[in-house]
């Protein structure tokens, strides 16, 4: 008689970094306390609605890829997201976004002040734990992050309604406000494990490439994803006449006419253009165009581990890099 087989394809998936992911939580639940009521009300409010917490995963990933495997990482973990997480309640600040998580914004719901308030303190608790760890390197990586993600956000709003962007400098901004801190994440496993500087630069490297990739993503979903699959407004960014990569694509690849449109959404920021600018990006090329641009950075994210030792850490990040570009929310 043949063994009993099971169907994998209809197994639900098993997370290997499920406990590990479990312990980071611990942590983040436990890092949020505050004296002050309204901040533990906020900071709950915006951690509990979940996150795909892809940070907090890449310095465990890269941790274990390299052997460390000491109570720190977890602290870091925590450290990074909640760097994240502040950028989060900034950034909906910033783009006035209503959605965040499936939930309404914490701006939506306690205002602006309160949001840049509670941001600050995540941050400078971040800056408490990643203290805690006593590593200057630490320190290093995680300072020059969090002052590159500010630069890339200034950028980004000196660029608003700007239709004669570059693709290079549109490029800039989001390594700067979204890869840089997968960088930071992926380069502080090999920081813990105290790993030699290619080894380092090259898991640096793999962040950069997944982060840019994941921001090319997010730009594309933001014309052709869905809100409930998303947890966030889609259209948000030609709603703020933000020039990303699909609509400097689609202008290239448009008509005289078609280009007038485009240019005019993005100086004015319009709501009411966005059906027919979506039928733009979509039929120029231009989404398929930043899908495939997402596909190069992730390829290059894989090229740069390729060296790692092999392991179900690397396994588990070569699949991350799938995910990234081939996700819908
Ligand atoms: C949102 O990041 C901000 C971007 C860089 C696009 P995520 O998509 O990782 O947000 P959460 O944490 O899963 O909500
Ligand atoms: C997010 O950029 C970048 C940071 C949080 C620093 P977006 O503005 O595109 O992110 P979403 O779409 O609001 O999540
Ligand atoms: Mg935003
Ligand atoms: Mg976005």
């Amino acid at each position: 008689m043949p063994p009993a087989t099971i169907d994998v394809s209809t197994e639900p998936a098993i997370d290997p970094m499920a406990v590990d992911m479990q312990q980071v939580d611990a942590v983040i639940r436990e890092r949020l306390a505050s004296r002050v009521a309204l901040i533990n009300q906020i900071s709950t409010y915006i951690v509990s609605a979940g996150g795909k917490r892809i940070r907090p995963r890449l310095v465990l990933l890269f941790a274990q890829a390299l052997g460390f495997e000491g109570p720190e990482r977890f602290e870091l973990a925590a450290t990074v997201e909640f760097i994240h997480t502040a950028t989060l309640l900034h950034d909906d600040v910033v783009d006035e976004s209503s959605l965040r998580r499936g939930r309404a914004t914490s701006n939506a719901l306690f205002g602006n002040a309160a949001s840049v308030l509670v941001g600050d303190f995540l941050y400078s608790r971040a800056f408490q734990m990643m203290v805690s760890i006593s590593r200057m390197r630490v320190l290093e990586v995680l300072a020059d992050a969090t002052n590159v993600i500010a630069e890339g956000e200034v950028l980004q709003l000196m660029n608003m309604h700007d239709p004669d962007l570059s693709v290079e400098d549109y490029l800039r901004v989001i390594r700067y406000k979204t890869a840089k801190l997968f960088e930071a994440s992926a380069r502080l496993g090999a920081v813990l494990a105290q790993a030699e500087p290619a080894v380092e630069e090259a898991c640096a490297t793999y962040g950069r490439a997944l982060g840019t990739a994941f921001q090319l993503v997010d730009d594309l979903l933001d014309y052709e994803g869905s809100s409930d699959a998303l947890g966030k407004n889609v259209g948000d960014d030609l709603r703020e006449g933000k020039p990303t990569l699909p609509l400097l694509l689609a202008m290239q690849r448009a008509t005289a006419e078609e280009r007038e449109l485009i240019r005019r959404a993005i100086e004015h920021g319009e709501v009411e253009g966005l059906p027919r600018i979506i039928e733009l990006v979509r039929h120029t090329g231009a989404l398929d165009a930043t899908r495939a641009a997402a596909e190069r950075e992730a390829d290059a994210a894989r090229a740069a581990i390729g060296g790692l030792p092999a392991s179900k850490a690397r396994e588990a990040l070569l699949e991350l890099s799938v995910r990234a570009v081939h996700r819908s929310s």
